[in-house]
C-alpha cells in the first residue's frame, strides 16, 4: 500500500475541499502558536501551483455540535492570509484573500464556493459545531463532499479520528495526502521500522490512561524506556511508593504493575524518577523542595523531575541512536517546574548529530519551541495522539482513506 500523494495528480480547475488540522491555542482572540498553520503552507501553495480552487476545513476544540463563539475559526482567517501570502510571494503568486464563512455547510456555504474568485480561498467555519462531523453521519460527509470535487487530508494530526472530514468524505471524493501527511510518516517510520540501535522511548503527561497502547506496543521494542510527568506517579504506586496528594490514577495501577512486568519480560531498561521536586500548593507554593522518589511526603505533591533524574534520563539520551518523546516530565507551564522538561528538550537537542530525533504531542512541542530548539530535533511532529497511535503500529483510520 502506498501514500496517494497529492504530487502524482494535476489538480488544475479543480475545486479541492482541503482538510487541515488548525486545532491552533487561541488566547483572547488571538492565536498563539502558528505552528499548525505554517506547517499547511507546502501543500496550499501546491494545490494553488497546479491552478486548484480551494476550500479549507478545520477543527477547532471540542464544541460538542454546538456554536461556540470562542472556537470560531475568524482569527485564523487573517493570519492564514498573511502567512500563505508572505510563502508564495518569492514564487511570484498573486496575493489570495481569505473568505471566511459562518457555516461549513448548506446552500450558503454552498454559494459562497460558487462565488468565490480566482486569488480567493475559501474557509469554512469549525466543522465540530456539526454533530455529524464527530459522529461520521453520511449525510454531513455528503455535504461537505458537494463543495468539491476532490479531497485533500493535510491534517496529520487528526489521521487518528475517524470522523467525516477525516474519513467519510474520502468515500464520496478522489482522495489524496498533502505534504505535511507525507513530511509526518517519513519522520515517524524512522521509529517505527528498523529504527537505529538503541531506541529511547520517553513519555510524560498525566495519564497512563492513554497511552497503554503505546507502551504495550514500544516496551518489547524499545531498549530503554524512560518515564516522566504524573503517570509516573502510577507507576510508583504500583511499586509500593507512596506519592503523597500528587495526580495519580487509581483504576491504573494494576496496568502499570502489568508495564512493569513486560519490561522484564523482554529485558527493556524501564526508568522511573529516583527523585522528584515536590510543593505543598500547585499554584500558591509557600514551600518547594527536591525529595528521593521513595521519600515522598504525605503532603506533597509531586510537579517535576528531580535533577538526578534529570542526569540520569539526560545519559540514557546520550546512548540512543533514536529517540521519541511524548509528554512533559512536570507542570512545565509554571517555570519553577520547567527544568525536567527543558532537560528533556535539551538532551534531544545536544543527541542532533548522533541520533534520529522526534517529539510528538503539543505540550512536548511547546517546550521545545519555547527552548528555541526546533531546529535541532529532527522531527516535530503536528500531532499529539496521531504521531502516539502511529508509533504504537495502530491503524489511523484517516491515513487508510489515503492509502492505495
Ligand atoms: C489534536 O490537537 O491533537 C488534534 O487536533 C485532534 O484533536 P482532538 O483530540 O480534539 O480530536
Amino acid at each position: 500500500m502506498e501514500l496517494k500523494s497529492i504530487r502524482k495528480v494535476d489538480f488544475g480547475d479543480k475545486r479541492v475541499l482541503l482538510r487541515v488540522d488548525y486545532n491552533v491555542p487561541v488566547n483572547n482572540g488571538k492565536v498563539s502558536d502558528t505552528t499548525r498553520i505554517r506547517a499547511t503552507l507546502p501543500t496550499i501553495a501546491h494545490l494553488l501551483d497546479d491552478g486548484a480552487s480551494l476550500i479549507i476545513c478545520s477543527h477547532l476544540g471540542r464544541p460538542h455540535g454546538q456554536v461556540e463563539e470562542s472556537l470560531r475559526l475568524t482569527p485564523v482567517a487573517p493570519l492564514l492570509e498573511e502567512m500563505l501570502n508572505q510563502f508564495i510571494k518569492p514564487a511570484g503568486f498573486a496575493p489570495r484573500r481569505i473568505i471566511k464563512l459562518d457555516d461549513c455547510v448548506g446552500q450558503p456555504a454552498r454559494t459562497a464556493v460558487e462565488a468565490a474568485g480566482a486569488n480567493d480561498i475559501v474557509l469554512l467555519e469549525n466543522l465540530r459545531f456539526h454533530a455529524g462531523e464527530t459522529t461520521n453521519d453520511p449525510g454531513f460527509a455528503k455535504q461537505l463532499a458537494m463543495l468539491a470535487d476532490s479531497y485533500v487530508n493535510d491534517a496529520f494530526g487528526t489521521l487518528h479520528r475517524a470522523h467525516a472530514s477525516t474519513e467519510g468524505v474520502a468515500h464520496l471524493l478522489p482522495a489524496y495526502a498533502g505534504l505535511l501527511v507525507e513530511q509526518e510518516l517519513q519522520g515517524l517510520i524512522q521509529v517505527t521500522e528498523n529504527p537505529a540501535k538503541p531506541l529511547v522511548i520517553i513519555l510524560g503527561g498525566k495519564k497512563i490512561s492513554g497511552k497503554i497502547d503505546v507502551l504495550e506496543s514500544l516496551i518489547p521494542r524499545a531498549d530503554t524506556v524512560l518515564i516522566g510527568g504524573a503517570m509516573a506517579n502510577t507507576f510508583l504506586l504500583a511499586q509500593g511508593h507512596k506519592v503523597g496528594r500528587s495526580v495519580v490514577e487509581d483504576d491504573m495501577v494494576d496496568t502499570a504493575k502489568h508495564m512493569l512486568d513486560l519490561a522484564t519480560q523482554h529485558n527493556t531498561e524501564f526508568l522511573l524518577p529516583v527523585d522528584y521536586v515536590v510543593t505543598d500548593d500547585l499554584l500558591n507554593p509557600t514551600g518547594i523542595s527536591t525529595v528521593s522518589a521513595d521519600s515522598i511526603g504525605g503532603d506533597d505533591i509531586a510537579v517535576d523531575i528531580g535533577r538526578r533524574t534529570c542526569d540520569l534520563f539526560q545519559r540514557e539520551i546520550q546512548r540512543a541512536r533514536t529517540v521519541f518523546w511524548n509528554g512533559p516530565m512536570g507542570v512545565f507551564e509554571q517555570e519553577q517546574f520547567s527544568l525536567g522538561t527543558l532537560t528533556i528538550a535539551k538532551a534531544l537537542a545536544d543527541v542532533f548529530k548522533t541520533a534520529h530525533t522526534v517529539v510528538g504531542g503539543g505540550e512536548s512541542v511547546a517546550a521545545v519551541n519555547s527552548a528555541g530548539l526546533t531546529r535541532q530535533i529532527h522531527h516535530v511532529s503536528t500531532g499529539g495522539g496521531a504521531s502516539l497511535e502511529y508509533v504504537a503500529g495502530k491503524e489511523l483510520p484517516g491515513l487508510k482513506m489515503l492509502m492505495a
